[in-house]
């Protein structure tokens, strides 16, 4: 094994550091050595019809006689591209997810522990309680008029009841549309008209950190942005969470109140809300009067099961739909393999359910293998930098997974954070969401794994559903920075960009893409299936094309380089480059804006724009503070650019394209312009190095 501490001082070459699958690990991992690991990798892309059906046999079909078990096209020449597996096969996932395990004796396992943003607010739920609370829930939807295809959107915190909710939906067919709760309302609205709501779930409002958010605000604010656009939410359920009963004002136009005190433990005091009679309902009234039976709609495989939205490279939001049976597939088995499941493991994926490894490893993959899990409500530095030590020793977590911002932050509050806490029940380690540093990867290994825990970086997308690129623990040896060889199913390729294939082991960077579907793949964008062919199929005729850039070594493994498009990675969530600008061109000063990412010590990547403002407004910091809260309320908080220039003209060709490719050398201050002869105006360059901000 490298030392480790060493190749932190030397930044010697990855690719030759290579870490070995711990033993321990390895003799109980389900996959033991890379040979059986390139057996089932070869039958799964080789066979894949006969791979998948073998793992589609371990779960609960109402029918399992499907018309074909695997059809699709990606090739746009040969026409309209299509993924279906398992067509004409019914099965419910909630069913998967919960009753074939009570049916199977784990009535009393623990399916989730609930840690509070409060160190001491906890709860846990079993399977057999969260059967008959989802079912309560399934049966509180439909009295309120939800059928199946209807779609419903999830607004919540981290607490059990989003959980409830979002497998609540999927047992009675509703399509749901889980938005973070960070997003801004116009966001919410955004995604409220598009995928045409019928109602919105929400809790009044929850503590992040020392931060309060009224949601229930957010949340009316946004139902009122989709009725001046023509479209009515007709009911809002609210879980109370914060505030206590007196303190709800009951009118339709009245603000309420929102008092930052600190946080205490529940119920807080001083909450106040708006109550819209008619269309908001409490959860705890209606659940209350609910049954605990309902039976499961019996879903074909190919019946939508989701959609979340992700950026796109246009600044409108993707609806990316994900349907019933290959997700449930591919979820499982990914969850199976990569955190090498075993039926005492504690589970803890941080991600906030409002992203798609929330979707995945928080809810459904767990759940359909019947782990046990954690919400987490809080954040990593709350109360302290200790906090998710704390917590992985509190339920003995074996397996954890989280991102390299994550990860990052807490290396720069030193190491006696993580080491005055045991860790000792750790065994897997995994991190997602953006290229990990390998300095970062080191850090987690040695201090937070003790160099006993293996670590495992997934690369994967909101469209791919689950993990595509990723060690298996037990069997691939890792390098620190590699998302190392494809997970069962996945046939990558690396093009060039006139889609040459670039050959295997070359080291030369291209666009990466998949050659064949494997379950879990999305299947359409809502409403737009034209887009979804343009974006990930047009490019490269018979390939997904992910829209990362990747090279791969001479030992074959994959080494993913970030977005070749106009998307900005920022803390793990994509945003769109376009997305951002059209919230900067809606101030009144401003004429055309531009943005792209630079790098940035903690969040992987940032975003760093360039305005040019109208004739009479001057560039004070009164406009930056400005433009900076446009777009944390167009967008959301998470959006806000680290950077805001003035930009008296933007670098453009003749033809008026604007050249971002020297605005990235702006942005980092590099004059290694190499060729600008297709710009219309060289002296706008020197212009912006000139007005480029100190600190960036
Ligand atoms: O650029 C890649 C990056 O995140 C993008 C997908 O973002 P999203 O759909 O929001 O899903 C994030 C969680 C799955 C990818 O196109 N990305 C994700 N994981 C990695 C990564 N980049 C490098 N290494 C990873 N492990």
């Amino acid at each position: 094994m490298a030392d480790v501490q060493n190749l932190v001082n030397n930044s010697v070459d990855m690719e030759k550091s290579v870490f070995e699958p711990p033993q321990d690990l390895r003799n109980e991992a389900h996959v033991k050595s890379l040979e059986q690991y390139q057996q089932l990798y070869k039958k799964s892309v080789d066979h894949p019809e006969e791979f998948w059906s073998d793992i589609a046999k371990q779960f609960y079909w109402k029918n399992f006689t499907t018309d074909k078990f695997l059809e699709y096209n990606f090739d746009v020449r040969n026409g309209p591209i299509f993924v279906r597996w398992m067509k004409g096969a019914t099965t419910n996932i909630c069913y998967n997810a919960i009753d074939r395990h009570i049916e199977n004796g784990l009535s009393d396992k623990i399916a989730f522990f609930w840690e509070g943003n409060n160190p001491e607010d906890h709860d846990r739920i079993t399977y057999g309680k969260l059967l008959e609370e989802v079912c309560k829930c399934a049966n509180v939807l439909k009295s309120l008029g939800v059928k199946k295809g209807d779609r419903v959107a999830i607004y919540m915190p981290m607490i059990l009841e989003l959980s409830i909710c979002l497998l609540a939906c999927a047992r009675i067919g509703a399509i749901h549309s889980i938005v973070f709760a960070g997003f801004s309302s116009e966001s919410l609205s955004d995604r409220v008209i598009d995928a045409q709501c019928k109602a919105i779930i929400t809790s009044d409002g929850v503590w992040r950190g020392t931060k309060l958010l009224n949601l229930k605000e957010i949340v009316d604010n946004a139902v009122k942005l989709c009725d001046d656009r023509g479209h009515t939410v007709e009911k809002c359920i609210i879980v109370r969470h914060l505030s206590p009963e007196n303190e709800i004002i009951v009118h339709d136009d009245v603000n309420g109140d929102q008092d930052q005190e600190p946080p205490a433990k529940r119920p807080y005091n001083k909450f106040k809300i708006n109550w819209h009679s008619g269309r908001d309902v409490w959860w705890h009234e209606v659940m209350a009067k609910s049954s605990p039976v309902c039976e499961p709609e019996w879903m074909d495989a190919e019946d939508p099961l989701f959609m979340l939205y992700t950026s796109g490279s246009t600044g409108k939001p993707k609806g990316v739909l994900h349907t019933v049976g290959g997700y449930m597939l591919y979820s499982t088995t990914t969850f199976k393999y990569v955190f090498d499941y075993h039926p005492s493991d504690v589970f803890w994926c941080t991600a906030d359910v409002g992203w798609i490894t929330g979707h995945t490893y928080v809810c459904y993959g767990p759940l359909c293998n019947g782990a046990t899990g954690i919400i987490f409500e809080g954040v990593p530095l709350y109360p302290d930098a200790g906090r998710f030590w704390e917590i992985v020793d509190k339920y003995k977590v074996t397996k954890f997974y989280t991102a390299p911002t994550a990860i990052r932050t807490l290396m720069k509050f030193g190491d006696e954070h993580v080491t005055k806490h045991s860790r000792k029940s750790l065994k897997i380690l995994g991190t997602v969401g953006e290229p990990i540093n390998p300095e970062a990867w080191l850090w987690y290994h040695r201090v937070v794994g003790n160099e006993k825990c293996a670590v495992v970086d997934t690369f994967w997308q909101t469209e791919t559903g689950g993990h595509v690129l990723t060690p298996l623990p037990g069997a691939i040896p890792t390098k620190p920075g590699s998302a190392c060889v494809p997970f069962f199913g996945i046939v990558p390729e690396i093009l060039s960009e006139n889609g040459e294939t670039i050959p295997k082991n070359s080291n030369k960077e291209g666009y990466l893409v998949f050659k064949q579907p494997w379950p879990g793949i999305m299947r359409t964008v809502y409403g737009n299936h034209e887009r979804f062919e343009t974006t990930y199929f047009k490019k490269f005729p018979g390939y997904y094309c992910t829209g990362d850039g990747a090279r791969q070594d001479k030992d074959g493994y994959i080494w993913i380089t970030g977005r070749i498009d106009d998307m900005v990675n920022v803390s793990g969530h994509l945003l769109s480059t376009a997305e951002v600008e059209s919230a900067l061109i809606e101030h009144e000063a401003v004429t055309e804006a531009a943005s792209v990412s630079h790098p940035h010590e903690i969040k992987g990547d940032c975003i760093y724009c360039f305005v040019t403002l109208k004739e009479g407004f001057q560039f004070t910091d009164e406009l930056l503070s400005e433009l900076k809260n446009i777009v944390r309320k167009k967008i959301g908080p998470f959006a806000q650019p680290d950077f805001i220039q003035n930009a008296p003209a933007l670098p453009k060709t003749r033809s008026g394209k604007i050249m971002r490719r020297i605005l990235r050398k702006v942005a980092v201050g590099d004059a290694e312009l190499g060729d600008i002869s297709t710009l219309a105006d060289e002296s706008v360059v020197d212009i912006l190095f000139k007005l480029r901000p100190k600190e960036a």
